[in-house]
């Protein structure tokens, strides 16, 4: 064996040269990697005793795509271009063998091959999208070759992956095996034997022939991703390359629309953004302070007390991942209906062709139900998902302390209440965690983790490697009104409340939002949950917007009517003159004069105390680190990601500029509730950002 670079090595099996990629954990293709495979080919294919040469990789999978920490660095080892050129255009077949996931540089350098095999549990993608990329080394232009124009579109635009079977039968693989090495071996002698051609994708174009002179399929496809597309620049990029690829008279034209739309993409702000976004979410897994291989509980069994909303829905996380949950209610009406929404929810994903009615029923079959709380005892985690009120919470605690077994972890998934005191009433406070899950339960991908003063390492550790496996993105929090989320909202929402008297209304500030790239404004958002949550009818006095908005009846879009009229049938929402009228009305009653505001107040006015916030958060040590509070508000409160997050994005604004405006909205309004955070006036001292920290 030779060994080319610190990653790739090479060695001959008869006349085959066997090239092997070695660059844990996802050999990404890093310099090392393509100097590597260009300089193993070129060797290969000058050697007049190989006749063939076999790609594969080590550990756990395929190349998995470029190295994204190497973006933005100065460019080092051998151009990607090279390498598929070298390999493209070599002598003999060469030919990739694949497992594990061959992905975004990954997939695009197995396209270059003359043929490709896999094992049958290998996927197959290009989800550069998801880094605010287009495939950026010839998979925009090789791929609607391969799996054809509509496909293709649907691949790189969502960044979802194909299984081996689906790669098969477009032709993107030549043969499923079943031994990765020996597979390819045996695959690779074969084509030599029978004098195969060296197929090169680039040159094939029939299946780009069903989209030439065929705008509509273009325009059809921009149209239907418009809603989930809206705000990403990279989407458009993509279908752009497309369509050079159908269009342009040579392959190479079409490379060249993709190198341009490339590097507009990767020097931009989206993808900067979205490329931290990626690490953030990972590094959110990692706990400060706990050895990564810190011993686990082991969860086989979940009890859930509460069938309501939250309930049904976590429920079902656990059920999806196979994991069987006995869920108690009180009262078995109550209970079935709960189990009766969780069916429905399934059910509604075998209409959509996403399960089976065998899935729903297996699904179903997981969960047992029971009016008996105590048939929860020998359950290695509960979790709590009751009213939220402090005294039933105490009360179950102090029945789960006295009868479930040693070891189980007691969660509870309280939005507000705080998770210490909850813990107190227990023998065990170090069993103790939140688990904020977001509604809806079963969708969200967020779970905010709470760790108590108590809660012990152990069983922090243990609820982050299960919030993975039922694939849900975690992050820590501390225990403090609201915890990470929450406490930011409100924070927003006291601005946004406070400026529809002085200047803009609901619905001006709503578009600030939306445009911004928030699926909804905070009003818009409020009438969604309803305006009455935590509103009293009998103690209602007509003091705030709410009260009136309220005892007038219009109680959010289940009533049809909010801040906004809702169309009955379309859900469309329209502003109301009566309550702009309202308003109008509470401004002068609180002796403001109303004023122009620009888009850029009022979205400043909103965003800055979401990020002075998270800087007390982080300065009270309730989040570790600024990322985490990204990964919160892209997952759970749809923050868009190629923005970041709110840390991020201040970052990229400059934090400077941000404490200059809190200090001019803090004299402006003579209100401490500008004043910028400790932590913000540190940092702009030190020229620094939430990101050197
Ligand atoms: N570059 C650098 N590091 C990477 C990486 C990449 N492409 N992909 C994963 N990693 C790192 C992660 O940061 C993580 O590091 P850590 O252990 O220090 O936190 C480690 O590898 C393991 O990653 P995951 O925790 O995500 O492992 P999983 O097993 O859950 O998932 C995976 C594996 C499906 C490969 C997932 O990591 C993934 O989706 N990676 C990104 C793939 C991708 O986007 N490829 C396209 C890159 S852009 C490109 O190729 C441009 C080209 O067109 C020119
Ligand atoms: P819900 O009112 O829909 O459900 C609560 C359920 O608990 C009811 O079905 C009730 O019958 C049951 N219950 C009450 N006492 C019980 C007991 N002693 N034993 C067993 N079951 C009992 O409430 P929801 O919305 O599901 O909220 C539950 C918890 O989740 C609350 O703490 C809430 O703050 C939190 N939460 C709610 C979110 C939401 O958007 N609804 C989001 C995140 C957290």
């Amino acid at each position: 064996m030779t060994q080319i670079t610190d990653m790739v090595s090479m060695e001959t099996e008869g006349d085959v040269a066997v090239v092997t990629v070695d660059n844990p954990p996802v050999n990404a293709l890093s310099a090392g990697v393509r100097t590597g495979l260009y300089e193993a080919v070129t060797k290969a294919d000058a050697d007049d005793s190989v006749k063939s040469i076999l790609i594969v990789c080590s550990g756990r999978t395929y190349i998995a795509g470029a190295d994204i920490k190497e973006f933005g660095q100065a460019p080092q080892g051998t151009p990607l271009p090279d390498v598929h050129s070298a390999i493209e255009n070599a002598s003999k077949p060469v030919v990739s063998t694949i497992h594990g996931t061959a992905l975004g540089g990954g997939l695009e350098t197995a396209l270059v091959c003359h043929y490709r095999v896999a094992v049958d549990s290998a996927k197959f993608g290009l989800p550069e999208v998801k880094l605010g990329l287009l495939p950026g080394a010839g998979g925009t232009q090789r791929l609607p070759r391969i799996v054809g124009v509509q496909k293709a579109l649907e691949m790189m635009t969502s960044g979802d992956p194909i299984g081996a079977k689906f790669a098969l039968e477009c032709g993107l693989i030549d043969e499923i095996v079943d031994d990765l090495k020996e597979g390819g071996l045996a695959f690779v002698k074969k084509i030599v034997e029978e004098g195969r051609p060296l197929v090169k994708v680039s040159d094939s174009n029939d299946k780009l022939a069903e989209a030439k002179g065929n705008p509509d399929l273009f325009a059809g496809f921009r149209k239907a991703i418009a809603r989930k597309a809206r705000g990403f620049e990279a989407p458009e990029a993509i279908i752009q390359c497309v369509e050079a690829a159908v269009n342009s008279d040579s392959f190479e034209d079409g490379m060249k629309a993709e190198r341009e739309r490339f590097m507009t993409l990767v020097t931009g702000a989206q993808s900067a953004a979205q490329r931290y976004y990626f690490f953030a979410e990972r590094q959110a897994n990692k706990i400060p302070g706990i050895d990564k291989d810190i011993e686990l509980i082991p969860v086989k069994s979940v009890g859930i007390i509460g069938a309501g909303t939250m309930g049904g829905g976590i429920a079902m996380n656990f059920a999806t991942v196979g994991i069987p949950v006995t869920i108690t209610e009180p009262d078995q009406d109550r209970l079935d209906k709960g189990l009766g929404v969780v069916r429905k929810n399934y059910e509604r994903s075998v209409k959509s062709g996403r399960l089976t009615m065998d899935d729903v029923d297996k699904r179903m079959g997981l969960i047992t139900p029971t009016t008996n709380i105590e048939d929860l005892k020998d359950c290695d985690l509960v979790i709590e998902a009751v009213f939220e009120l402090m005294d039933i919470k105490k009360d179950i605690f102090t029945k789960l302390d006295s009868f479930m077994k040693d070891g189980a972890i007691l969660a509870s998934n309280t939005s507000a209440l705080n998770l210490d005191e909850i813990a107190s009433v227990t023998k065990r406070p170090e069993m103790v965690i939140g688990l904020h899950f977001f509604s809806p339960a079963n969708v969200m991908r967020l779970l905010e983790v709470v760790r108590g003063d108590m809660t012990a390492d152990r069983v922090l550790a243990t609820c982050m490697a299960i919030a993975k496996k039922i694939r849900k993105v975690a992050a820590v929090s501390g225990v403090c009104p609201g915890f990470i989320g929450n406490r930011m909202l409100y924070a927003r929402g006291v601005q946004a409340n406070k400026m529809i008297f002085e200047g803009p209304m609901p619905w001006d500030v709503d578009r600030v939002l939306f445009d911004f790239g928030f699926p909804m404004g905070p009003f818009a958002m409020s009438d969604l949950a309803g305006l009455d949550i935590g509103w009293d009818e009998s103690k209602s006095k007509g003091e705030t917007i709410r009260d009136r908005l309220c005892e007038m009846g219009r109680r959010g879009q289940k009533t049809g009517q909010g801040y906004y009229n809702y169309d009955p049938k379309t859900r469309a929402k329209t502003p109301e003159p009566e309550v702009e009228k309202l308003i109008n009305e509470f401004s002068e009653k609180k002796g403001k004069t109303r004023r122009e505001f620009s888009d850029d107040e009022i979205l400043e006015r909103c965003i800055y105390p979401m990020i002075n916030e998270g800087a007390k958060i982080i300065e009270e040590g309730m989040s570790f680190r600024p990322s985490d509070i990204d990964v919160v508000w892209v997952n759970g409160y749809g923050w868009p990601v190629y923005r970041g997050g709110p840390m991020h994005y201040a970052d990229s604004i400059g934090l400077d500029k941000v404490a200059a405006r809190l200090k001019e909205f803090q004299a402006q309004d003579n209100d401490d509730f500008w004043q910028p955070a400790p932590l913000i006036e540190k940092l702009v001292a030190e020229g620094k950002g939430f990101k050197d920290m």
